[in-house]
């Protein structure tokens, strides 16, 4: 028998479709995209123009795709699906530090630095120290965890931004704690910066009324044996965008202090610890 293809039956149709023995996650997976996609277009009761704006709009995105440019998970943060996925997936317990949105500008293999060394390649912006110590739920010290940095640089550019003007490890670098669990760095007291805008997610962006600004944040990346890697940011407390980041990366317990040093070696101090949760729980 030849089953119509209905507006009631839709999702039936289509799912049933699936052959046997596939993946069962796959299965999972894909009858729940389809049947929340077919209540989208039922729900706003999608034009065909719409549906053709729509392609266009996901077309253009996947063009200016690059190994340089990611459209899609620059849509997937300002949609805030990046930040829902990564809370789905970093569950913590109360004490632990939070995870944030991992973001587009880390680079692998950045040089491993000595403690109290300077990240800051081009001298620009305020020095800033960034100190604390990476520990467990109970307060002990963490050995030989990689606290990997990476911030922009005063103008509001990382270094990968600018290859041609900026060195490719400037405002990055990693730091290996000892038995004392303490890092030291010194940076620059980072500064808000718009997300890039210039393609079809900051059209939208414009469209929904909305800004491409990012609030100014330190990124940290820490990896220790046996713990729960951790993807975060420190965030500058009095930043005009921190109650409206554009991919909604924000979390209070992350907000840091920046303190302003008289007679120091550096301008700002911005002392924040790291709680790590072991892997198991
Ligand atoms: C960042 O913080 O580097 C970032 C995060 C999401 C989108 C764009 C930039
Ligand atoms: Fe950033």
């Amino acid at each position: 028998m030849i089953g119509n293809f209905t507006e009631e039956n839709s999702v039936e149709t289509v799912n049933t479709r699936m052959g046997d023995g596939i993946d069962p996650r796959l299965r999972e997976v894909m009858a729940a995209l389809v049947r929340h996609l077919h209540a989208f277009a039922r729900e706003v009761e999608l034009t065909q123009e719409e549906w053709e704006a729509g392609i266009a709009f996901l077309t253009v995105t996947g063009q200016l795709c690059s190994g340089e440019r990611q459209e899609f998970i620059l849509l997937s943060d300002v949609l805030g699906f990046s930040m829902l996925v990564d809370a789905i997936n970093n569950r913590r317990p109360p004490g632990a530090t939070e995870n944030t949105v991992f973001g587009p500008f880390h680079v692998d293999g950045a040089p491993e630095r000595q403690m109290g060394d300077c990240i800051s390649l081009d001298g620009k912006g305020e020095s800033c120290l960034f100190t604390g110590r990476v520990i467990d739920l109970h307060g002990e010290p963490i050995e030989g965890a990689r606290v990997d940095v990476w911030s922009d640089n005063s103008e509001g550019f990382y270094s990968v931004q600018q290859p041609d003007l900026q060195d490719k490890w400037n405002n990055r670098g990693i730091f290996v704690t000892g038995a004392d669990g303490r890092y030291e760095f010194v940076g620059i007291k980072p500064v808000s910066y718009p997300i890039p805008d210039d393609g079809p997610v900051g059209k939208m962006l414009a469209a929904l009324g909305r800004h491409p600004n990012r609030p100014a944040h330190m990124h940290f990346l820490v990896t220790a044996p046996g713990f729960q890697r951790l993807v975060t940011h420190t965030f500058v407390g009095d930043d005009r965008w921190l109650g409206s980041d554009a991919v909604f990366g924000v979390k209070s317990t992350l907000v840091a202090p920046f303190e302003h040093v008289r007679d120091g070696r550096t301008e700002w101090r911005s002392p924040f610890d790291f709680v790590l949760v072991p892997v198991s729980q």
